[in-house]
């Protein structure tokens, strides 16, 4: 029976808590509305860990997390999604995934394919469309107060790399970290990227060019109205987590990320903004965003709300990170296909 229908709080399982699974899991246990949290994970003795220190409980396994909760967070590592969003799906579960669908986006489209013809209801953890900053750009731009678009700039740094042994798995720069950049310039201006043009450096450690890798990258998108978009990332971002977006329209400009604990600092003397102490990395930038992502997941699985991010949705943006990753290999534009 639905927990609407018995009248108690929602049970939610997380699968998968490392790095993000740990965090969805606290914050589900935080979540007005919900009862009981449940994980599981590959690793034995992970979901035991993580269950003692953020007040949730440990399943024996995934099918017996599957047949005790009423919504399913997927937060393993990517190549795990496709099975355990088709296992959510089939039990008829509503699901809220990690990006991305899958590690590229030929293995994406089948899981897709599952999802609609099961009838799954499937959220993606784009979590910057619940970010106060980005939410207020998107209303701003909705409500033409920038007037048309000339220029996007957005930018994703790590203050430092992450090992490079996670570098040799994470699909590339673009898809690991610039995912994020290309998933709100579609979502912001309601515009699809048709090309995209890349360039990328190694000036750090050279192990990440031997996994095949660029530390730094950049990559300029020409949108459907010819609306350009710069989007760079870098690994070596010593003054702190740093993500931006600058929207410069024909009647003003709007900066998200802009706020005291930005990581830059002012060249001009006197001026001393901003100032606070900047963030470590993106747990701590989008910690309010994640816990309304976990928040709008239950009240999706209530039937109270749309679904904020649908895998279609993540898989445009991969399919851009991938015409992205290629353009880094051949040095030459690439059209991103439409479907
Ligand atoms: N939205 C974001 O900002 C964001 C940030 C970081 C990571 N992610 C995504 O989250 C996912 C996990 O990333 P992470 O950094 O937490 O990785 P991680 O390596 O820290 O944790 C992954 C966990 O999944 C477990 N696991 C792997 N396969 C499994 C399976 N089949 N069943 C159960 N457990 C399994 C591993 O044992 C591990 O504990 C990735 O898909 C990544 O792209 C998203």
């Amino acid at each position: 029976m639905s927990a609407a229908a018995a009248g108690r709080g929602l049970v939610l399982g997380v699968v998968g808590t490392g790095r993000i699974g740990a965090m969805h899991a606290r914050n589900a246990v935080q979540t007005p509305g919900v009862e009981r949290v449940l994980l599981a994970d590959a690793l034995p003795g992970q979901a035991e860990r993580v269950a003692a220190s953020v007040g949730a409980e440990a399943a024996a396994s995934v099918a017996e997390l599957l047949g005790q909760v009423d919504g399913l967070l997927v937060a393993a590592a990517t190549a795990a999604h496709p099975e355990l969003v088709r296992a959510g799906v089939d039990a008829g579960l509503p699901v809220l995934c990690e990006k991305p669908v899958a590690p590229d986006v030929p293995s994406s489209l089948p899981v897709l394919e599952h999802v609609a013809a099961a009838g799954g209801v499937v959220q993606m953890g784009h979590q910057r469309r619940f970010d106060a900053g980005y939410l207020e750009a998107r209303r701003a731009l909705a409500a033409g107060e920038l007037g048309w678009l000339h220029s996007v700039r957005s930018t994703t740094c790590d203050a430092s790399p992450p090992p490079v042994a996670f570098l040799a798995t994470s699909g590339g720069l673009f898809r690991d970290v610039s995912v994020h950049d290309l998933d709100v310039l579609r979502w912001l201006t309601g515009e699809e990227v048709v090309e995209v043009w890349a360039r990328g450096s190694n000036l750090g450690d050279p192990e990440i060019g031997a996994v095949g890798d660029v530390d730094t990258a950049l990559a300029v998108c020409t949108m459907s109205s010819g609306l350009l978009a710069v989007v760079t990332a870098s690994r070596y971002n010593g003054a702190g987590h740093d993500v931006r977006t600058e929207l410069q329209g024909s009647k003003g400009t709007l900066v998200v990320g802009l706020d005291d604990r930005a990581a830059v600092r002012s060249a001009e003397p006197g001026v001393t903004f901003p100032a606070g102490p900047t963030h470590p990395t993106f747990a701590e930038r989008f910690a309010d965003a994640y816990r309304a992502e976990v928040a709008a997941f239950c009240e999706l699985a209530r039937g109270e709300r749309e679904n904020p991010c649908t895998p279609a949705d993540a898989v445009a943006a991969s399919r851009v990170a991938d015409a992205a990753q290629e353009s880094l290999r051949t040095g030459a534009p690439v059209r991103v296909p439409a479907t």
